[in-house]
Parts: C-alpha cells; sequence; structure tokens
C-alpha cells in the first residue's frame, strides 16, 4: 500500500513537471520578405519591434527555406523536404486541387499530443479542395484567415488564374466579412487568444501573416514613415513591413502583461527570399524569391525567449533548415518527433550556440522543372536552372533597364503577379537541360559570385551523386489540372471546400 501511494506521487510529480517544461510557442511566418526588409540587416528598415526581439534574441544567419511559398509551409507543417510531400513545384494554385497529403502528421497535431492549445491565424496555402485539407481539419483548434496564397489586404477577396474573384476570409469554418488591414485583423486576433488562454495549458500559436505578399497595400499611416523613398512601390512596401512590426509589437505586448513571455519561444521567419521583381530587396544575395539563389532561400529569422537561450544577443551562423522547425518544437514539447523526417532537432544549436545537428540539406528537387540544388557542408551544386531572376538586384527595386523579363511585370501590382512569375518560370525551364552544374563555396562566397564548377570537377561529381541519392526518395509533384468546379460562383461568392 505505502510503495502504491509513493508511485502515484512520483508520477504526479513527474507530469507536474512535464506541464511545467512545455513553454509556449509562438511561430510567426512573414510572406515574402526580403533578406534586406528588416531593420537588423538594413538600417532604413523600422522595426523596432522586430530588431528589439532579433537582437536579445539569436540572430539567424543561415536558416533556409524553399525558393516559394507552398513548399516551406509544408516543410514547416510536416518536418519533410517538400520533395517528399509531392509539394515541390511552385505553389498551389486557387483552382488546382492540391493539397498537404494526410499521411503526414502536422506539427499542430504532434504538439496537440503534448498538450497544447494550437491555433492558426493568417495564409495556409496548403489546398482546401475538401474540408479535411483544411485548418480546423489539421490540427488546429482554431483559425482565422486564407486558404490561398495572396489576396485584397482589405477586401479579403483573391482572383484565381482562369476564374471570378470569390472572398478568401474565415472565422474558423465561416466566412467572415471585414475591410480591415489583414495585419491588424490578425494581431487583435492573436492578442485576443494570448488574453483568454488559460495557463493551465502550453500554447501553440501559429502566425502566418499575410504581409508583406503583393498586392501591396498600406495604411497611408505606414507609407509616410519612409518619406525619403521615392519609389512608390518601395515605400509602401515599406510601409507593409513596419505595420507588420507594429503587429508583432502588439503581440509581444499582449504575451508580456499575461506573463506568457515568461516560458516561451517565439519564431520570426520569411516562408521565402523576396521578390526583387515587386518591390522587396535581398543584397547583397544573389537571386530572388522563386530561384534556388541564396537570396531566394535564406530567410530572414531569428529565435526570441525570455527565460530559454543560455545564450543570446548574436548572429548564429549554423545550418538551420525549415523542415527542422518540427523536430524542434515537438522535443521541446516534451515529445519526440518520428526519426524518419527530415527535419533534425536543433534545440542545442538555438539556445547554447552548439555547432548545427546538420551537415547538409537540399534546396529543393523539381523533376517538373529539372532542377535543384544541395548544400553539403561549404559546398552548394544547382543543378539545371536557378530560376528566372539571376542578378543581385539594387535597392529599391529592379527597374525596366536591369530587368530581364518582360517588364509589363512592373505595373502588375496585385495577386497576379505570382501566375505571370510562374507561367514564365515554365516557358523557361522547359529549355534548359537539367546538365548544367554550378557550384558555389556558400562560406567563402555567400553571394555566389564565383561559380567553381570548372575548378572542381570532382566536387561536382560528389555532389551531384549525393544529390542523386537524394532524389531516388523523391515524390512525385502534385499537379493537377486546374478545374472550374473550384469557381466560388458555385459557392456565394467565397472560395470553399467541396470540389474533391
Ligand atoms: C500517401 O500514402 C499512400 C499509401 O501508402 C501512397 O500511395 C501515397 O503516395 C502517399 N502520398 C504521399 C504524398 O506521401
Ligand atoms: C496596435 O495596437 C494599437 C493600440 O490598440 C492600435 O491602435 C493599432 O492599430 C494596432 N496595430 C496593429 C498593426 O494591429
Ligand atoms: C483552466 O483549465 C483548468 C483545467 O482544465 C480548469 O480547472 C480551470 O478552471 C481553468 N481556468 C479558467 C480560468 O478557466
Ligand atoms: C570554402 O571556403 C572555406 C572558407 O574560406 C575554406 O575553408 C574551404 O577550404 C573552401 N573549400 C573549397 C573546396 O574551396
Ligand atoms: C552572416 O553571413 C554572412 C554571409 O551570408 C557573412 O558575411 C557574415 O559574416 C555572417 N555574420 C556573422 C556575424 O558571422
Amino acid at each position: 500500500m505505502a510503495t502504491l501511494v509513493c508511485v502515484c506521487v512520483l508520477l504526479f510529480t513527474t507530469a507536474t513537471i512535464q506541464a511545467a517544461t512545455s513553454p509556449h510557442i509562438v511561430f510567426i511566418v512573414a510572406d515574402d520578405l526580403g533578406w534586406n526588409d528588416v531593420g537588423w540587416h538594413n538600417p532604413q528598415m523600422l522595426t523596432p519591434n522586430l530588431d528589439k526581439l532579433a537582437k536579445t534574441g539569436v540572430i539567424l544567419n543561415s536558416s533556409y527555406v524553399a525558393p516559394v511559398c507552398t513548399p516551406s509551409r509544408s516543410s514547416f507543417m510536416t518536418g519533410m523536404y517538400a520533395y517528399h510531400t509531392g509539394l515541390q513545384h511552385l505553389v498551389i494554385m486557387p483552382e488546382s486541387p492540391a493539397y498537404l497529403s494526410t499521411n503526414f502528421t502536422t506539427l499542430p497535431q504532434r504538439l496537440k499530443e503534448q498538450g497544447y492549445s494550437t491555433h492558426m491565424i493568417g495564409k495556409w496555402h496548403l489546398g482546401f479542395c475538401n474540408w479535411k485539407y483544411t485548418p480546423t481539419y489539421r490540427g488546429f483548434d482554431s483559425f482565422l484567415g486564407y486558404y490561398n496564397g495572396a489576396e485584397d489586404y482589405y477586401s479579403k477577396k483573391m482572383r484565381g488564374g482562369i476564374l471570378a474573384d470569390g472572398l478568401d476570409f474565415r472565422d474558423n469554418k465561416q466566412p467572415l466579412h471585414t475591410e480591415e488591414y489583414s495585419a491588424n485583423v490578425y494581431a487583435r486576433r492573436a492578442v485576443d487568444i494570448i488574453k483568454s488562454h488559460n495557463q493551465s495549458k502550453p500554447l501553440f500559436l501559429y502566425l502566418p501573416f499575410q504581409s508583406v505578399h503583393t498586392p501591396i497595400e498600406v495604411p497611408k499611416r505606414f507609407e509616410n514613415m519612409y518619406p525619403n523613398i521615392e519609389d512608390k512601390q518601395r515605400r509602401q512596401y515599406c510601409g507593409m513591413v513596419s505595420a507588420l512590426d507594429e503587429a508583432v509589437g502588439n503581440i509581444t505586448q499582449a504575451l508580456e502583461d499575461t506573463g506568457l513571455m515568461d516560458s516561451l519561444l517565439l519564431v520570426f521567419t520569411a516562408d521565402n527570399g523576396g521578390p526583387t521583381y515587386t518591390a522587396a530587396n535581398n543584397l547583397p544575395l544573389r537571386g530572388s524569391k522563386t530561384t534556388l539563389w541564396e537570396g531566394g532561400t535564406k530567410g530572414a529569422a531569428f529565435v526570441y525567449s525570455k527565460t530559454l537561450l543560455r545564450k543570446s544577443g548574436y548572429e548564429n551562423n549554423q545550418m538551420i533548415h525549415a523542415s527542422d522547425w518540427f523536430p524542434t518544437f515537438v522535443r521541446l514539447a516534451g515529445g519526440q518527433a518520428d526519426s524518419r523526417i527530415d527535419g533534425v532537432d536543433q534545440w542545442k544549436t538555438l539556445s547554447q550556440g552548439e555547432p548545427t545537428q546538420r551537415t547538409e540539406f537540399v534546396y529543393n528537387i523539381d523533376e517538373i522543372f529539372k532542377n535543384g540544388a544541395i548544400r553539403v557542408g561549404d559546398m552548394k551544386l544547382i543543378e539545371g536552372s536557378p530560376g528566372i531572376f539571376n542578378g543581385w538586384y539594387p535597392l529599391p527595386r529592379v527597374t525596366k533597364e536591369d530587368a530581364d523579363f518582360d517588364p509589363e511585370l512592373l505595373s502588375m501590382t496585385d495577386a497576379t503577379s505570382d501566375t505571370y512569375i510562374y507561367k514564365l518560370m515554365k516557358n523557361h525551364c522547359d529549355g534548359v537541360r537539367r546538365t548544367k552544374y554550378r557550384l558555389f563555396n556558400i562560406t567563402a562566397d555567400p553571394t555566389e559570385h564565383f561559380d567553381l564548377a570548372e575548378k572542381y570537377p570532382d566536387i561536382v561529381s560528389q555532389l551531384k551523386t549525393k544529390l542523386d541519392i537524394y532524389k531516388k526518395s523523391l515524390h512525385p509533384a502534385f499537379d493537377p489540372s486546374w478545374t472550374f468546379k473550384a469557381n466560388p460562383l458555385f459557392y456565394d461568392g467565397v472560395w470553399s471546400p467541396g470540389w474533391c
């Protein structure tokens, strides 16, 4: 009898300790934010709230994401490389019945197993043709936001590639009509969730903001923060970044006020590099969103915690990949991620500055574009075409003169720019052979000025062998034909599930 009591007490104590050690996790994703579009890389940017978190936390200097949005988000949600989820080819377009396969247990599902409340605010972009692929069926207790890749910041309307306009905005499953700027809507919802959160449970808040994707739209007071920037698009784009910064400031204030900040990890990352063909900037890095260059794949990122980081206030150069957040969060929550996933637990690297748990990673493999890239130690191998934006684009943005593509694009300020770019890429990549290889020493040449392929044929051949091994496990790209069945006209003018 005495032994039994003792065991019970022991179990109770262990459970209490476990609950106390599962910190709250706030995972903020900025959309289409350039490397050079944050205050800690570019003093022209006015991002005081983010700067403070970054500078007192750990700035990540080698944190990699995919060249575009859907593949990165699939890695965040599954801990897998996109080429293992079938979402490696561009993004899910509005009328495409593609989705993140339910074969994968998502990050919020795993965190719920550890007792977390899970909430998502913002952009999903992992498929919605059936309810079972939408956030509240994939592990989130609540959802406020949109299913597609881009929309108007005020009306929340999205124009498809082949069809009509429709509203894309929901509170859980219900369509929501609001004309308020999305950064404000999202910040307010986050503050509400934080303030009403029952602290007997750990909180997971996934905050993939709409900011700062096209269309270029921002309330005047943010645009006015940059009177010295002549270029209108760049001035408004910088304003959008500052609006995002204010939203983050409001959210962190609520985390402080409620005491949640005392046991919390905050991660901030871009989903891909900035699109230099609209108004973003990645200097000194080469290339743009949509490319395999560092400018397309190195995300502006940091981690912050008031209590959990044993080393902070510095720039961490260790190699981290988008798939690593999944096992890192699950482990921090007291669980254990499946060892077969691609991501690795980077907690010791993030919290103590220990060497990275990975020596290589896959930038992407896209069998339709016949391109791909890997990094092994210092070296990066690019197979096939890196993309259609291959320069070092100056501030404020590319001009008509240095654009190596249709200048028509510069006048496109809405979501159709994505559709247009993807069409250009398809045309371009169809004509490029995969047998072209480029080799860079990223440690010595992070801006990719010196192609070493001819100088080091042996290294090219070693890395090519490795890439070929990676390719063997590729899951074919899920790229179904677009369908008119997706038309919001069939759903009271709202982009809705029900057509797959
Ligand atoms: C999901 O699992 C099924 C059955 O094993 C398999 O046929 C399919 O290829 C898987 N899909 C993905 C994206 O892994
Ligand atoms: C931040 O909070 C202030 C005060 O409530 C509010 O006026 C402002 O609009 C909020 N900003 C954002 C981006 O949510
Ligand atoms: C918080 O949750 C616990 C456990 O479910 C419950 O006992 C408690 O009443 C809740 N507190 C509030 C303020 O709702
Ligand atoms: C790559 O650059 C690093 C740093 O300069 C250097 O130590 C290494 O030897 C270089 N590797 C090759 C293959 O040139
Ligand atoms: C961050 O990386 C860049 C190359 O991308 C490098 O030049 C710089 O020295 C790194 N910062 C630190 C603090 O090591």
